[in-house]
């Protein structure tokens, strides 16, 4: 123990003084465990079962264990010119379950992280409604609210991963993926307060952001299932992730959830903004391009064993992993140990929602041999996710986006796993 104050020694003394007993209960170990190889993890009492913890109200706000320090978002400093319009990543080899903690959610920003004073936040609608209409937060907030558990991916996520294998690293090749609870207002209802045309076709929505950003999204999809959120997980938005106010767009690309979204045009045809014709548009092998696409189609990704996450041991091993599909739900994952010749089922545990995460296991017992370990999502509507050799196939080599092929991890017969293809 270092560091210690004076507190710290007073109730040491007082917790040793309380404890006479510790050491007696200890030395009657049954003889099994006296002739196997003392670990003193069991054998000696620690310092954490001798002395008084922290109080309450330490960390008002409170923050993971020191020994969880590995388990951060992280960036790739070649990818990018400028930490402002940049990106980082979700280690999602680090997280279990289907929810992505706040404060581990990637973020991509295209003028960095807009600070908003909610007081001083406004949502505007104009365009073909019958009645222009700004809204306070407070506003927003006083309006029927719902709860929807959705992945958001960036197109973009996968997208080094074009031309062969690259980064090493599931966080990298796959960490533009996070998933959250909302709250918020359905967009219907805020459009249904202004009411729109007969002759709506498109909403524009906008950010108050330095970037400004905005795209185009089709009405009936804002009708459908689309959310204006103020928040995540149970408490309010991450500025990161749009504070106080972003889009929410089930199973569309990431690059239309608007963040710090202050203002929703409705028209008639799309705006053909920067986002949608230079950028999130994929060149065809024809010289052609590829625009609104909208959909992320399923994927999935094994996350342990990974390049960050090599297999320990041999013996009982747990491979775990995500599915999601744009389209509706993971119906089923299949894994291969082969790169590809047998396939098994794997384990969906957890819960099941529409354009959200799954979680899916494979217990398997490892003897110590090299293994390609694949995933292979299918989902509500029977679309088989891809291998990267079929994607290419029909999109050429010249996408960045929209890249939902099978991934393969190597595994060594050391445990370290790499990133590899298979041709
Ligand atoms: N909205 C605004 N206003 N500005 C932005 O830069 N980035 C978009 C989208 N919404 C962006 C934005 C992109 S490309 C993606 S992938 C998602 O936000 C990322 O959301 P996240 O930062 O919560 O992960
Ligand atoms: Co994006």
């Amino acid at each position: 123990m270092s560091g210690t104050s004076s507190t710290d020694t007073l109730n040491r003394r007082r917790f040793l003084s309380g404890l006479a007993g510790a050491g007696a209960a200890l030395s009657s170990l049954p003889a099994k465990a006296e002739s196997a190889k003392p670990d003193p993890a069991i054998t000696e009492v620690q310092d954490w079962n001798r002395y008084l913890g922290d109080g309450v109200q330490k960390t008002p706000y409170g923050m993971p264990s020191k020994f969880e320090k590995n388990v951060v978002r992280r960036d790739v400093s070649w990818l990018t010119a400028s930490p402002e319009s940049s990106v980082n990543f979700t280690p999602l080899h680090e997280l279990d379950g289907i929810i992505t903690p706040s404060g581990l959610c990637f973020e991509r920003h295209h003028s960095g992280v807009a600070e908003i004073n909610p007081a001083d936040h406004r949502l505007m609608i104009n365009g073909l409604v019958d009645k222009p209409l700004v809204f306070t937060m407070d506003d927003l907030k006083r309006m029927p609210r719902v709860n929807k558990i959705h992945f958001l991916e960036c197109a973009a996520n996968s997208g080094m991963e074009w031309r062969g294998a690259q980064l090493n690293g599931c966080q990298f090749t796959h960490g533009m993926v996070h998933n959250v609870m909302y709250t918020g207002v359905t967009l219907k209802t805020v459009l249904d307060e202004a009411g729109i045309k007969p002759n709506a076709k498109w909403l524009m929505l906008e950010g108050a952001d330095a970037a400004g950003m905005n795209r185009s999204l089709p009405i009936d999809k804002a009708l459908d299932d689309c959310m204006i959120a103020f928040g995540m997980n149970g408490e309010a938005l991450r500025p990161e992730q749009g504070y106080p106010l972003r889009a929410v767009i089930p199973g569309w690309e990431g690059n239309l959830w608007v963040k710090w979204l202050r203002r929703i045009e409705v028209g008639d045809q799309p705006w053909q903004t920067r986002e949608e014709t230079s950028k999130y548009t994929d060149l065809l092998a024809d010289g052609r391009s590829r625009k609104h696409t909208f959909v992320m189609d399923a994927k999935s990704i094994v996350t342990n064993p990974s390049p960050q996450a090599p297999l320990k041991y041999k013996g009982r091993n747990v491979l775990s992993g995500f599915a999601w599909s744009g389209r509706g739900t993971v119906k089923r994952v299949d894994v291969s140990m082969d790169g590809g010749r047998n396939w098994q089922t794997a384990r969906i545990d957890g819960p099941v929602f529409d354009k959200s995460l799954v979680r899916f296991y494979v217990d398997f017992d490892w003897n110590g041999h090299e293994m390609m370990i694949q995933s292979r999502a299918m989902d509500s509507t029977g679309y088989v996710q891809p291998s990267k050799d079929e994607l290419r196939k029909v999109r050429g080599v010249n996408s960045i986006y929209h890249n939902n092929g099978i991934q393969t991890w190597l595994v060594r017969s050391s445990g370290e796993t790499e990133n590899v293809e298979i041709g």
